[in-house]
């Protein structure tokens, strides 16, 4: 048997250890870091043999790993897209091929019937979490709130939904907050320190930042701090992750509140692709389950955390 040859089974029937391709958007947060890790630790804890790459946030490089993944025949393809659109014609090129596609993480902007199922978190709802954090945050404070916003990389699905949640709730209960300022730190702590310093001179009536994650956050209090002003004080900040370093901040009074996104769908993924290689029906979307934390909260949570 194949198992004699020392292949392990794999538990979905057969005794083929199952091949996933897996192309990763990069390493561009702890977030993507935590998410890295999940995926190998997990393919590894249920035998399949994964084949991995990094694509530096780039595109292309996804698509051509994508396709390589075709040409070796893997069993299953699975992704975090680094942006939503221009996914069509590779996802046709898999199906073509008969090898399912489980995307994870992100949303594309592509025909569902293009692929299996998405294991991710739903990022709209964590914008709006985070309006009602800051809610929480400015309590019964008066005055103006001038909000500096942190995008996450454009066109990806978490900037582009968390800011329409985001804007949902400011539209419907809050003529009084203002965006005075708007722009992509692409995910990472140095792109949220270096576009921070920017809006610190252009705008320096900014006293709230919302920051799509923690990274930018984090690189956006060096900046505030390198200007004289108080993190989490003069500036109350919000964002999303709840990564380790951010839970930190939270302890030192720097981040006010996190909106979590949970970064380890490793075991859900490989469970996903267990279930379709056995034709068992999967849902479309296998949503992550989250919660939020003001800094309040931070220092009994921080041993817990997992990432
Ligand atoms: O797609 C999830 C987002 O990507 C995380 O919030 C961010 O940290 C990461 O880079």
């Amino acid at each position: 048997s194949l198992a004699a040859c020392g292949k392990k089974n794999n538990g979905t029937g057969g005794g083929k250890t199952v091949t996933l391709g897996f192309s990763q958007v990069g390493s561009e947060s702890g977030w993507r870091s935590a998410n890295t890790t999940s995926i190998k630790d997990a393919a590894g804890a249920a035998g399949i043999n994964l084949k991995f790459s990094d694509a530096q946030q780039k595109q292309e490089n996804q698509i051509q790993a994508i396709r390589d993944y075709i040409t070796q025949k893997v069993d299953v393809i699975s992704f975090s897209p680094v942006v939503s659109s221009g996914w069509d014609t590779v996802l046709k090129e898999a199906k073509a091929a008969k090898i399912p596609v489980i995307l994870t993480d992100r949303q594309v902007d592509a025909d569902a019937s293009l692929w299996v199922s998405l294991v991710g978190s739903d990022f709209e709802a964590e914008g709006e979490r985070a309006a009602h954090l800051l809610e929480k945050v400015l309590g019964q404070s008066s005055g103006p709130v001038n909000i500096a916003v942190l995008e996450g990389t454009t066109g990806s699905a978490p900037a582009t939904q968390r800011a329409a949640g985001f804007k949902k709730v400011m539209d419907a209960s809050h003529p009084e907050w203002k965006i005075v300022a708007s722009q992509t730190g692409n995910f990472t702590r140095d792109g949220g320190k270096q576009v921070m310093a920017a809006f610190l001179q252009s705008h320096p009536e900014a006293n709230v930042l919302f920051a799509h994650n923690d990274d930018m956050a984090l690189g956006a209090i060096q900046s505030i701090q390198a200007a004289g002003r108080k993190p989490g004080t003069d500036i109350k900040i919000v964002s999303i992750d709840g990564v380790h370093d951010g839970f930190v901040a939270m302890t030192q009074g720097q981040i006010n509140a996190i909106a979590e996104c949970n970064p380890l769908l490793g075991p859900q993924l490989m469970d996903t692709v267990k279930k379709v290689l056995a034709k068992q029906s999967v849902e479309k979307w296998i949503k992550t389950q989250e919660s939020d934390f003001l800094a309040a909260d931070a220092a009994s949570a921080l041993p817990n955390r997992k990432y």
